[in-house]
This record gives C-alpha cells, sequence and structure tokens, in this order.
C-alpha cells in the first residue's frame, strides 16, 4: 500500500486521495471557488489543488443576501459547467440547505446526483457532530465529502449573523467528529487563529481555512473576492488580488464611448 508521500506525489490529476495526503507534506493547499466555465478554466490553468463550487453562488453569482435560496439543480447546472472546464484540480461542489438535512437517503440521493450528473469529484456539507451520521452515510456510499465547521452561513439565523466562532471545546469536538466520521477534508471559517492552528494539529485531515488564520493546512477563498469583483464590503479575511471592478466598468465605458463617437466599428471590424 502506498504511504501518504508517495500518494501526494502521484502525477496526473489531483485526486481525493492525493488531497488527503497533502496533509504534513509542507506543501499548503489552496482553494478558490468557481461557478462557470470561463473562470473556472482560468483557476485551474493558475495551479490550484482545489475548486469549489460553492453555494456562496446564491450571493456572489444570484445576488442574494445569503447562501439559503440557491437550489440542488442550480447548483449541478454550474457544477456541470465547471466539471466541464477543470481537468486538473480537484472539483467540489457544496450541498445546498437543505438537501443533506432530510435523512441520510435523501442526502445519499442528492449527493448521488451531483457526482452523477457532473464531473465533480466530491461534496461539502455544512456541520459536524451534528451532521457525523450523514457524513458516514455518504463516504458509505462512496461519496467523499469534504465538512465545514466554525461559522456555517447555512445557519445564519440561527447564528445570528455572520460572526467568528470562538467555542474552541465545541469547535474542536465538531472538527474531530467530521474527522472521525470518514470526511477527506474540513473547511474551517471564521474561527480565531490560535483555535484553527490547534485543530490543524490534533485532526489528521486537512483543514482549509477561511478567516481562520495561516496555521491551517490550506486556504480558500471566494473567486469574486479574490478578484475584486465583489461590490460594498469584504470581509476582513478577504486579500483582493485585482480590481477586476474597475477594469470592466472602464472597458465597457470605452465601448460605450467608441459606439457613441462613431470610432467602433473600424474599418478592421467590417467585411469587404
Ligand atoms: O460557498 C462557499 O464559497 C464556501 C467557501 C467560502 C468555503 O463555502
Amino acid at each position: 500500500m502506498a504511504n501518504k508521500e508517495e500518494t501526494a506525489n502521484v502525477p496526473g490529476r489531483m485526486t481525493v486521495p492525493k488531497f488527503a495526503a497533502l496533509k504534513g507534506s509542507g506543501q499548503k493547499i489552496t482553494m478558490v471557488t468557481a461557478y462557470d466555465y470561463p473562470f473556472a478554466k482560468l483557476v485551474d490553468e493558475a495551479g490550484v489543488e482545489a475548486v469549489l463550487v460553492g453555494d456562496s453562488m446564491s450571493m456572489v453569482v444570484q445576488g442574494h443576501d445569503n447562501t439559503l435560496p440557491v437550489t440542488l439543480d442550480e447548483m449541478i447546472y454550474h457544477a456541470e459547467m465547471v466539471g466541464r472546464a477543470v481537468n486538473q484540480a480537484l472539483v467540489i461542489v457544496d450541498m445546498p440547505f437543505p438537501s443533506y438535512h432530510l435523512g441520510k437517503h435523501k442526502a445519499i440521493e442528492n449527493a448521488g446526483r451531483i457526482l452523477k450528473e457532473t464531473r465533480c469529484q466530491a461534496v461539502k456539507l455544512e456541520g459536524g457532530a451534528d451532521q457525523a451520521e450523514t457524513i458516514r452515510a455518504l463516504v458509505s456510499a462512496g461519496i467523499p465529502v469534504m465538512a465545514h465547521c466554525g461559522l456555517r452561513p447555512q445557519s445564519v439565523h440561527q447564528l445570528g449573523g455572520y460572526r467568528v466562532q470562538r467555542d474552541a471545546a465545541a469547535l474542536l469536538h465538531d472538527s474531530r467528529a467530521a474527522a472521525e466520521a470518514g470526511a477527506f477534508s474540513l473547511v474551517l471559517e471564521c474561527i480565531p487563529t490560535e483555535i484553527a492552528h490547534e485543530i490543524t494539529e490534533k485532526i489528521s485531515i486537512p483543514t482549509i481555512g477561511i478567516g481562520a488564520g495561516p496555521g491551517c493546512d490550506g486556504q480558500v477563498l471566494v473567486l469574486h473576492d479574490v478578484l475584486g469583483l465583489t461590490s460594498g464590503r469584504v470581509p476582513r479575511f478577504v486579500k483582493e488580488y485585482a480590481n477586476l471592478r474597475t477594469t470592466v466598468t472602464e472597458a465597457v465605458r470605452n465601448y460605450r464611448d467608441d459606439v457613441r463617437g462613431g470610432e467602433f466599428p473600424g474599418k478592421e471590424h467590417g467585411f469587404e
């Protein structure tokens, strides 16, 4: 049987075992969201280890003010586009609310649809100890699961807002429960750096942080935040690596001005 180091170094496309074996390899893991073909192709070409078709799509693509409205059919529609574009990274799809809350069988049926109807390889769901049974059932059905603890945006109403989660004992308990149930990786969202670091040291699966500091095994960000496409206030944990808002508005304004001024289309854009 291959050891962890051998598994992590197998050439070719990222797989679930290779991803899991990155823990402790010394290589930090980068994950980013994508929701459509052109951006998914670009992020794959950039060389990230994983692409997440996040239910953040509800907010950044559909314009809702939380992640609750997006449906399973909509997630699958977008995951198909991403699945067609990516051929190197691992592609993980968020199970939307409440597609895994109605019992293990329904969760397997819904996660099964994601794997059957898209070319994606794994699902993500929000939960720790409370979802351990569902995680175990999905994994037994051959469906790889990434868990998500800390701030769980699908529980925004119960949490009373998007707040930093500080209950160290509960966070460690949830993280351990997810790992013991068979999750291959764990997102830790909006928790203090020290707690995320401690969890990362205590569990055997890679932790992927967002607003959880540098002590995690990897990091994830929403693509629209990375590219500076998000209008309004972005969370403190975001780093914008580009300002596409300005690039896009300037390009379209220049196009409009050229059309109005008769400078576009030019002779070279027409046919004899
Ligand atoms: O939906 C999403 O984009 C996510 C990430 C922020 C982890 O769950």
